[in-house]
């Protein structure tokens, strides 16, 4: 049962989570990344009405090639209550027939159940069985606890059951 993790991440809380997450699972990651300039008060204003719309968006890498895997992880940061456009872009582009998916938010503090619910409509439209979901409040965390945080619904989910 081999386990990818991709996830996006813009100011590197998802990254931690993703990165904690592969380590105790034995997964394997990938990032994307976002063509677009997320960064500025302008940009995440624009970046807000993007994940609202749902707008796709240019990602590197392009494609992941996930024929090795059997459960797939996808994590993202809340945006405006909703998953962002660089996983939405990700998740529209992968064959999820025959996988199982597992996805999972950030958020400051609120409307990450929203993003995983939508994250969840998503997956399963591309053929995924969705096995678990869950969010991560990340607001005012240091490093350290946002790992405890993450190894603890590691274990509360049982997340190493799914793991190869
Ligand atoms: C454009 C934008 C919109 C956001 N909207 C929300 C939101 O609706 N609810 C919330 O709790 N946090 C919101 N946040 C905060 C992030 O979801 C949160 O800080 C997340 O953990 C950041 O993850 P990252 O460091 O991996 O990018 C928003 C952040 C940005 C940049």
């Amino acid at each position: 049962m081999a386990t990818l993790i991709i996830y996006y991440s813009l100011g590197g809380k998802t990254d931690l989570v993703a990165k904690t997450l592969a380590k105790h699972l034995n997964g394997d990651l990938v990032r994307i990344h976002d063509m677009k300039q997320r960064n500025g008060i302008k940009n995440k204003f624009l970046s807000s009405i993007n994940a609202f719309r749902e707008t796709k968006t240019t990602i590197v890498p392009a494609n992941v090639d996930i024929t090795d895997y059997d459960t797939i992880y996808f994590g993202t940061p809340t945006w405006m209550g909703n998953p962002t456009p660089a996983i939405l872009t990700i998740i529209d582009r992968c064959n999820l027939r025959g996988k199982d998916a597992i996805v999972f938010a950030t958020m400051d503090a609120n409307r990450g159940d929203t993003n995983v619910k939508r994250l969840e409509e998503k997956v399963r439209m591309r053929g995924a069985r969705v096995i678990e979901s869950f969010t991560i409040a990340t607001k005012g965390k240091a490093p350290e606890q946002l790992i405890k945080d993450t190894e603890a619904i590691i274990e509360m989910k049982d997340l190493k059951m799914y793991r190869r």
